[in-house]
């Protein structure tokens, strides 16, 4: 069994320390489990700059290809050839600014430019065991678990693949979680999860159970809401109406089967996704002319003259 673990906290910080627990409680099942973790913050990942070949290359069938910045001048390859061997991933981050740090969403940023990797971890036959946890030196961490869980989504493949997540707050200083025996029981004890859904899915080829804290919505586990201008309410991260009720001043949300379905994440979502991207490239490819007038006799040059010249770096 390997396991694989992202974090991209201090180094001999406060997630890098969880992590180790996490890894301990994968041992108590699995002792001769192949457990080890990257730090993003030891790595060199090249942002990515929306030139969009690796999205034309798949469309072409060619999943050979990588980033255009190469396999050996930025870590993102070495990482993606550790997820393609692992049982499970394990995804980590601190609070930066309530959402995870810049660094792994530009790691994720990347992820298409991983050849057939999607290829061979969307579905739930095929999806690699996940999970996550993340922590803040306050409570202003709103974002942070749900993102924390659409980035192991990514990463593992599809939400069924997701099988445990959690969340600690109040924990700013550098190494004090090992105060805390309760995070860290929790830590060992998504190890424990995470062995046990591995194991589960080699004997059964089905996916555990989510053992994380629910929420409010059904598919992504979510506690987040989005409310439009008519009033109709939805989980922002799978775009699936909810149905709302007060009782005793709460609100009582809730989402029929057939809304769950309908996820931007489940396969109704995804065809639909790409369905609206070939959309739009065909609106483009039908205005092309008129874009290039447009662009030229409007913008070219107003662009050229606002955009600034940043000053060249001495040193990197
Ligand atoms: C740039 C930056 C932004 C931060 N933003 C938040 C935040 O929005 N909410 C929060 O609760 N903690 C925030 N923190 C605190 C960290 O989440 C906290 O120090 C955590 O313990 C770091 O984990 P580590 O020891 O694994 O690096 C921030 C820290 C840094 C460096």
């Amino acid at each position: 069994m390997k396991v694989f673990g992202l974090c991209c906290g201090r180094k001999n910080g406060n997630t890098e320390i969880m992590m180790a627990e996490v890894m301990k409680g994968v041992r108590s099942i699995e002792p001769q489990a192949d457990v080890s973790f990257v730090n993003l913050q030891d790595t060199h990942i090249q942002a990515c700059v929306g030139c969009e070949t690796c999205m034309k290359k798949k469309i072409e069938g060619d999943y050979e290809f990588r980033c255009v910045h190469g396999v050996d001048k930025d870590h993102f390859h070495f990482i993606e050839m550790q997820m393609r061997a692992a049982d499970a991933i394990v995804v980590s981050a601190p609070a930066y600014n309530l959402m995870p740090p810049g660094i792994m969403i530009k790691f994720l940023n990347k992820l298409h430019a991983s050849g057939d990797y999607r290829r061979i971890t969307q579905g739930v036959d095929i999806c690699k065991v996940g999970a996550c946890f993340s922590i803040g030196g306050t409570d202003w961490t709103d974002y942070i678990p749900n993102i924390m869980r659409m980035i192991t989504m990514e990463l593992v493949g599809v939400y069924d693949g997701v099988v445990d997540s959690a969340h600690f707050d109040f924990l700013p200083a550098y190494q004090m979680v090992v105060l805390d025996q309760k995070v860290l029981d929790r830590m060992y004890e998504m190890g424990v999860h995470v062995a046990n859904a591995v194991n589960y899915k080699k004997e059964t080829g089905k996916n555990a159970a989510f053992m994380g804290p629910e929420g409010i919505c059904g598919y992504c586990h979510s506690n987040l809401l989005r409310v439009d201008a008519e009033g109709n309410v939805y989980c922002p991260q799978c775009n699936v109406k909810a149905s709302v009720e007060v009782q005793d001043g709460k609100l009582k949300i809730s989402f029929t089967d057939e809304a769950l379905e309908k996820s931007r994440w489940a396969p109704y979502g995804q065809q639909l996704h790409m369905d609206n991207i070939a959309k739009g490239h065909k609106a483009a490819a039908i205005g092309a002319e008129k874009i290039k007038e447009s662009v030229a006799g409007n913008y070219k040059d107003l662009i050229k003259e606002l955009r600034m010249q940043v000053p060249a770096l001495i040193k990197q």
